[in-house]
């Protein structure tokens, strides 16, 4: 498989997208974005006002956030993937329905295995719950475990954050391990592509 060309076909294949009922309202589908080889993918919720807008994940005020927290270990945002558990906008971003996320959950599960990422950012709560559905973040911030040959590192939602002022730093210093986790993460066997989805039976251990 070709990351890239899979990528570029995910993309268009969102955007047609009508496995689910949010494509009636959606101005643009926002599959993802970022290098086909990335070291680290972030995983958010879905798109908002101004992503459904532009048909870019993250580019409203959490978007800037994002690129605040990755200046802050010395990253730009187009040197990771990111996208969202559902490429289309729920109605006044209300939260995204089972029915919905699984219609999107195949578009997730290509681009991370065309990615292959070493490590995962889950961005809130349904993202997290891909991996640790019964866990809660407020235990499990910041903390990695190795899912499928990845670390998976949930975090709060950068739009938490910035509801909750107290929890900026929370996820200042969850980011600033990050490199350190990348540099780990590398000396993981690499993921078998062909695998079913991660199970919580998969989780190995915790760095
Ligand atoms: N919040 C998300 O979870 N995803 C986006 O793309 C933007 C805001």
């Amino acid at each position: 498989m070709n990351p890239e060309l899979e990528l570029e076909t995910i993309a268009r294949e969102v955007a047609e997208c009508r496995a689910c009922r949010l494509h009636e309202a959606r101005k643009r589908a926002v599959p993802g974005e970022g290098p086909p080889n990335a070291a680290i993918m972030f995983i958010g919720e879905a798109p908002g006002f101004h992503e459904n807008e532009q048909g870019r994940p993250f580019v409203g005020a959490a978007g800037r956030f994002l690129e605040e927290l990755l200046a802050g270990i010395g990253m730009r945002r187009d040197q990771v993937f990111i996208c969202n558990v559902i490429k289309c906008r729920p109605p006044g971003n209300r939260d995204p329905q089972a029915d919905e996320m699984a219609a999107c959950a195949p578009y997730l599960e290509r681009q991370i295995a065309a990615v292959d990422p070493r490590v995962i950012v889950t961005l809130g709560r349904f993202s997290m719950a891909r991996y640790f559905p019964n866990a809660r973040i407020s235990r499990i911030h910041g903390q990695a475990r190795v899912v499928d040959g990845r670390l998976v590192v949930p975090m709060y939602h950068p739009a938490a954050a910035l509801h909750q002022p107290a929890l900026r730093s929370v996820v200042e210093a969850d980011f600033a391990k990050l490199p350190d986790r990348v540099a780990k993460a590398r000396s993981l066997e690499p993921p078998d592509s062909e695998a079913a989805p991660p199970s919580g039976a998969e989780q190995l251990s915790l760095f």
